[in-house]
């Protein structure tokens, strides 16, 4: 991946240990249940050129007037001056039309098609730029609207796309004599049912969020349950966004607040746990912090036989379970653990760390046995449907002898199949239901045959 350097301007900054911290941060995070959740502002469209809300550049002439956006986005300006308002807005979207979504909005997008439904945008952009980047829609919550939609300024249902023909510049000239005429909308503007005039559908600062446009209820809810929380490029100064913040402080979400600038989001995060603020710009960090999230969301098959095989070192295992990473259990290839034999591999991770821990605590059979099972279907992204046996799972079994002389007294079964069992224990096999070997009968293959076609095979790669 390709990472935007950052402007000097905006030196990304976050102390180093906090930046080693990230990872485990994210995996602690990851591991819990809920979505990731982002929560975006105008700072992560500056980098694609649309100017940020409280930017220097937010003003706007209307006669000889100078506005500032917060007495235009309003209800009340809009009822004496429609035709102005509009043309502000088609400015906007204008703006918005000629700006490309950047790194930072690819990161995310990218992200939300790999989580599925673990992944929650909310942004207060009606820019677009996040859909168009690709961020699947019924994952993204447009709380402040969205410019390129117009609705009813009287509540007539429904959504309309603003008509193109307005976005020629001579169009968006000619409205302001609406104004002038005072009354009633250009043929473009009016509702097709009520004939009163269209507006910008965008949340403006004299009106409530709701949720059936604005999803506000959705939102919290979500913060409720999400896993992480991510809050990139906005100041906190209106109510949602800010709630949003509060609410998963308090509740214990881990958050990581992204902003050149110090803020509210960032004051609300500053020594709490599991929280960061990464100061300096959306493109700097986003693509970073989505890497780690990636990194989390995938699992980790470890192969300790083949390590001791290969001389390739020893895997921190108990800090990769504490740090909330998916483990599972493999036994590599035939080449560097030649007998595949998953008993052994148990045996040899318990005693292995016992002895690199120098504790013969630090890996109970009960763990490793869990690595081997559930670890490993969960290290696959299948842990809902496979890893152990319950209601709604397939139906993979073994039956494991126990009653030989090797085997007896047996104490503590989970201790007998981590540090007694042997591959050839194992009586019968059932996979998703179908029984593969019985009583050491293999059902679905000629097993002297396979014995007799690998043999051939060995010795023609021998000659
Ligand atoms: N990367 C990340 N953040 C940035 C960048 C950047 N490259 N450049 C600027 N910022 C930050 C600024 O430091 C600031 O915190 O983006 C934020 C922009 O602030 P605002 O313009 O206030 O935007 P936002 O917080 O999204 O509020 C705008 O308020 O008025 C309402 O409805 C309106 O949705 C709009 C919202």
């Amino acid at each position: 991946m390709v990472l935007a350097p950052a402007p000097m301007r905006y030196r990304a900054r976050v102390s180093s240990t906090r930046e080693a911290a990230l990872p485990a941060i994210i995996a602690r995070a990851l591991a819990r249940p809920g979505p990731c959740l982002f929560l975006t502002g105008a700072g992560i469209s500056a980098e694609s050129g649309v100017p940020t809300f409280r930017g220097k550049e937010g003003y706007w002439v209307v006669g000889s007037r100078h506005y500032h956006p917060e007495e235009l986005a309003t209800r009340a300006a809009f009822g004496r001056m429609p035709a102005a308002i509009w043309r502000w807005y088609l400015h906007r979207l204008r703006v918005c039309r000629g700006a490309q979504p950047n790194l930072a909005h690819q990161a995310i997008a990218g992200l939300a098609h790999a989580l599925g439904d673990r992944f929650l945008l909310i942004t207060q952009n009606v820019d677009g730029l996040h859909p168009r980047a690709g961020t699947p829609r019924e994952r993204t919550y447009e709380v402040h609207g969205n410019i390129a939609w117009m609705r009813c300024s009287r509540g007539c249902e429904g959504l309309a796309l603003v008509p193109e023909e307005l976005l020629a510049s001579d169009a968006a000239e000619r409205l302001e004599s609406a104004d002038r005429a005072g009354g009633a909308p250009p043929p473009l503007l009016g509702c097709a049912r009520c004939a009163a005039w269209m507006r910008p559908h965008v949340l403006w600062f004299d009106e409530h969020y709701d949720e059936a446009s604005f999803r506000f209820d959705s939102s919290l809810r979500a913060v409720d349950s999400a896993a992480l929380l991510v809050v990139v490029g906005t100041t906190g100064t209106t109510n949602l966004p800010l709630q949003i913040g509060e609410r998963a402080v308090r509740r214990g979400v881990p958050t990581l607040v992204i902003n050149p600038e110090p803020n509210a989001f960032s004051a609300l995060v500053q020594g709490q746990p599991e929280t960061a603020f990464l100061q300096g710009t959306a493109g700097h960090w986003v693509p970073r912090v989505v890497a780690l999230v990636r990194d989390a969301g995938a699992g980790v098959a470890v192969n300790p036989e083949s390590n001791l095989k290969l001389a390739s070192g020893v895997p921190d295992i108990a800090g990769w379970l504490a740090a909330g990473l998916k483990l599972g259990l493999g036994t590599d290839g035939a080449a560097s653990n030649n007998d595949l034999d998953m008993f052994d591999t148990m045996r040899t991770t318990a005693m292995l760390h016992m002895l690199i821990d120098d504790d013969p605590r630090s890996m109970p059979a009960q763990t490793v046995l869990e690595m081997a099972t559930i670890g490993g279907a969960r290290s696959l992204g299948l842990g809902d449907r496979l890893g152990s046996l319950e209601p709604g799972k397939l139906a993979d079994v073994i039956v494991v002898r126990m009653d030989t002389a090797r085997q007896t007294p047996l104490y503590n079964p989970v201790s007998h199949l981590v540090y007694v069992t042997r591959g050839d224990d194992v009586r019968t096999s059932i996979i998703n239901g179908k029984v593969i070997m019985r009583d050491r009968q293999v059902l679905t293959l000629d097993a002297a045959k396979v014995i007799a076609d690998a043999n051939a095979m060995a010795a023609c790669k021998n000659h």
